[in-house]
């Protein structure tokens, strides 16, 4: 049985040890690190999964290290690795990290190294996630196969071809449930403004946005959300109405220009890491 590792056990870490452990994952297999030890002891006892004192002994006793720490600190964690340890051959290791290239990691990492990256998101926490895998083209298919399984236990995922539609990723689903969240604000606002108290408003709002997605996951194979819509707005309704002040207004222009700058600031992001030698 493959050994995995992950290096921070903090929240995003903690999810899919969860979601490994409610599976399929043996807790016995899974290993983990963390700055904070108190942190560590309580995840230990919570899934049963082992615990080291070292980076270093992790990846050296790990087959799959996940790079679970925050962007800002990865660059530092690496290089305090031994080059002969974090370069030992046959590792795959799975970053999570937003906004750091594959191609970056690997050159951090060494080049006997085989490094996957993913992009989850905030609702991977509750296991209602959505991740973005890359590989690169030649990376054995067992390892592409591992990193879904494991990324898996919080959600979907989705397989890119590129790295640059990670960008993409980061930009729909990673940044995407805070598109959703201002919605809800304003429509909230609006059913504030047209009389429903503060506590009604928010559950009209949630239920009906969990009742729209429900919807649109039941269908998704079959019915394509614009079809969805168009079977709810009847000729001269209230519905039409409002979807045609939304088109007047232009709203596919604003959410496109939305996702277009999210798109550019995660390239500049990685850009910069990219420049950390
Ligand atoms: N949370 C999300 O919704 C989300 C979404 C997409 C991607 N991600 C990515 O997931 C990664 C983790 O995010 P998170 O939200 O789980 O962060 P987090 O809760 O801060 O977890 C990171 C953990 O790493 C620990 N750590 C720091 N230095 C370490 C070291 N030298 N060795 C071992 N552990 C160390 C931290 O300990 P201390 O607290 O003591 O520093 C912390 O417990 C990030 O790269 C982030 O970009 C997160």
């Amino acid at each position: 049985m493959e050994k995995i590792g992950f290096i921070g056990c903090g929240n995003m870490a903690a999810s899919i040890i969860g979601g490994m452990v409610s599976g399929d994952f043996d807790p016995k297999i899974i290993y983990a690190t963390d700055s904070d030890n108190a942190k560590l002891a309580d995840i230990s006892e919570k899934f049963g999964i082992n615990t080291l004192n070292s980076n270093a002994e992790l990846v050296s006793v790990c087959d799959i290290v996940v790079l679970a720490v925050k962007p800002q600190v990865m660059h530092d964690i690496i290089d305090a690795l031994s080059p002969e340890i974090r370069n030992l051959k046959n590792k795959l290791y799975i970053s999570i990290a937003a906004g750091i290239k594959q191609s970056t990691l690997k050159r951090w990492i060494g080049e006997n190294a085989t490094v996957i990256r993913t992009m989850p998101n905030t609702p991977s926490l509750i296991g209602k996630g959505v991740t973005g895998i890359y590989a690169e083209q030649n990376t054995a298919s067992e390892k592409v196969e591992k990193t879904i399984q494991i990324m898996s236990a919080v959600g979907t995922d989705i397989i890119v071809k590129e790295e640059r539609l990670l960008d993409t990723i980061t930009a729909i689903s990673g940044s995407g449930p805070a598109y959703y969240f201002m919605v809800m604000e304003v429509m909230i606002d609006s059913a504030i403004g047209l009389g429903l108290d503060k506590e009604s408003a928010t559950k009209a709002v949630i239920g009906t946005a969990l009742g729209a997605a429900a919807m649109a996951q039941a269908q998704i194979n079959e019915t394509a959300p614009a079809a969805l819509r168009k079977n709810v707005t009847s000729p001269n309704g209230t519905t039409e109405k409002a979807i045609a002040s939304f088109q007047a207004d232009g709203i596919g222009t604003v959410f496109d220009k939305a996702v277009n700058a999210a798109y550019s600031r995660s390239q500049e992001l990685a850009d910069d890491f990219d420049k950390v030698k």
